[in-house]
């Protein structure tokens, strides 16, 4: 197989074949489970197979791969899957994945196993997978699969819309119980290193404060917030905090001190990345899933499709990988004007 590197319209791709259409892929999901994924699995199964190409599902991730854990997929082993939450597919997390052998052995089962390319649905880690696989010689394609939308080149990850509308429902419940008893919800939502959650939800819940890893906090700011707003009339509210800043309960106590208000703390967890995807998971997974087997069917690899603007799009994993997340400064600034 020959690997060429050309320039299309100021665009690299990588090129794995001499033209000749991919008879069989793959597609394993790893690293944390996001809504949205089983569509993204549907469109690669039902595309590839109505373009001529056999499609084996791997279970439980980069692990699975290595153990061989492949299924042959038909139309019937995606039926009824689209409003399902997590992946059909399991996944897995597989430090050992980093080392060469290791990455060299997963090449020559999927080699023995007539498998050309494959689709890896997951966050920046799964995609240094993808991308040590194609820098091998094996065409593999990314699809970004993660709640905490902290991926710099796409608009939106997989699984982020669904976890912002489960976490707005439970800021609906807890606005209920806070304003009957006039108090202060902490409330901790997940999303590691990057705010998204914490601020898109802020906005559209109405939070009286967000707290996010992107800009640093001040507690007595926070809490003379808080004590303005109480004496204006405001006895209840909601501070959103991403768990990259740090524990709800800590930030309920000092809350409880400096402000002598009535504070519980609640942490989402894992809540968060369950329950049926919305429209949006659902639409983007589709478009998604199309998008990169598009992709193979041309011999194309070491890419990640993603959205931008509205549109689908596919950039290289280096490139990908090493841009840096601009943090939506405007829209968090709405938090503080609009509550
Ligand atoms: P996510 O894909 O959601 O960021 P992780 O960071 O846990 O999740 O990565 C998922 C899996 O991807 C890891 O368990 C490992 O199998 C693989 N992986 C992560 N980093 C690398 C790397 N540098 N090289 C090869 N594989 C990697
Ligand atoms: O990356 C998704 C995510 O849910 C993060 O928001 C969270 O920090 C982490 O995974 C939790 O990981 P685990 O499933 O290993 O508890």
């Amino acid at each position: 197989m020959t690997v060429i590197r050309l320039e299309l319209k100021q665009k690299y791709f990588v090129k794995f074949n001499d033209n000749k259409k991919m008879k069989k892929i793959a597609i394993l999901t790893s690293g944390g489970d996001a809504p949205g994924m089983n569509s993204a699995i549907r469109a690669v199964v039902r595309y590839g197979l109505n373009s001529g190409m056999q499609v084996v599902g791997i279970e439980r991730g980069y692990q699975g791969l290595v153990e061989g854990n492949f299924i042959e997929m038909t139309p019937r082993s995606v039926s009824n899957v689209l409003q399902k939450g997590g992946t059909i597919l399991k996944t897995a997390r597989c430090p050992d994945f980093k080392k060469a052998e290791v990455q060299i052995k997963a090449i020559e089962t999927l080699k023995k196993e007539g498998i050309e390319g494959l689709i890896v649905i997951g966050g920046d880690g799964s995609f240094s997978g993808a991308r040590a696989l194609s820098n091998r010689g094996f065409p593999a394609i990314g699809i970004p699969g993660t709640i905490d939308n902290d991926l710099a080149y796409t608009d939106y990850t997989l699984g982020f819309d669904t976890a912002c509308n489960t976490v707005l429902e439970t800021i609906n419940k807890l606005r209920d119980t806070m304003e009957s008893h006039d108090r202060v919800a902490v409330v901790e939502v997940m999303g590691r290193n990057c705010g998204d959650i914490a601020v898109y939800t802020g906005v559209c819940g109405g939070a009286e404060v967000v707290v996010i890893p992107e800009v640093p906090f001040n507690m007595s700011a926070i809490c003379s917030k808080l004590i303005k707003n109480k004496e204006r009339g405001k006895l209840s509210g909601i501070v959103i905090i991403a768990e990259g800043v740090g524990k709800a309960e800590s930030f309920a106590e000092i809350i409880k001190a400096k402000t002598k208000m009535n504070v519980r703390a609640t942490v989402l967890g894992h809540m968060q990345r369950g329950g049926a995807p919305s429209s949006r998971d659902r639409y983007l997974g589709t478009n998604f899933g199309i998008h990169a087997v598009r992709l193979l069917e041309k011999g194309i690899g070491n890419r990640i499709v993603g959205i931008k603007n509205n549109k689908f799009i596919d950039v290289d994993i280096d490139a990908g990988l090493e841009m840096k997340k601009r943090f939506n400064k405007e829209l968090y600034k709405m938090v503080g004007l609009l509550s």
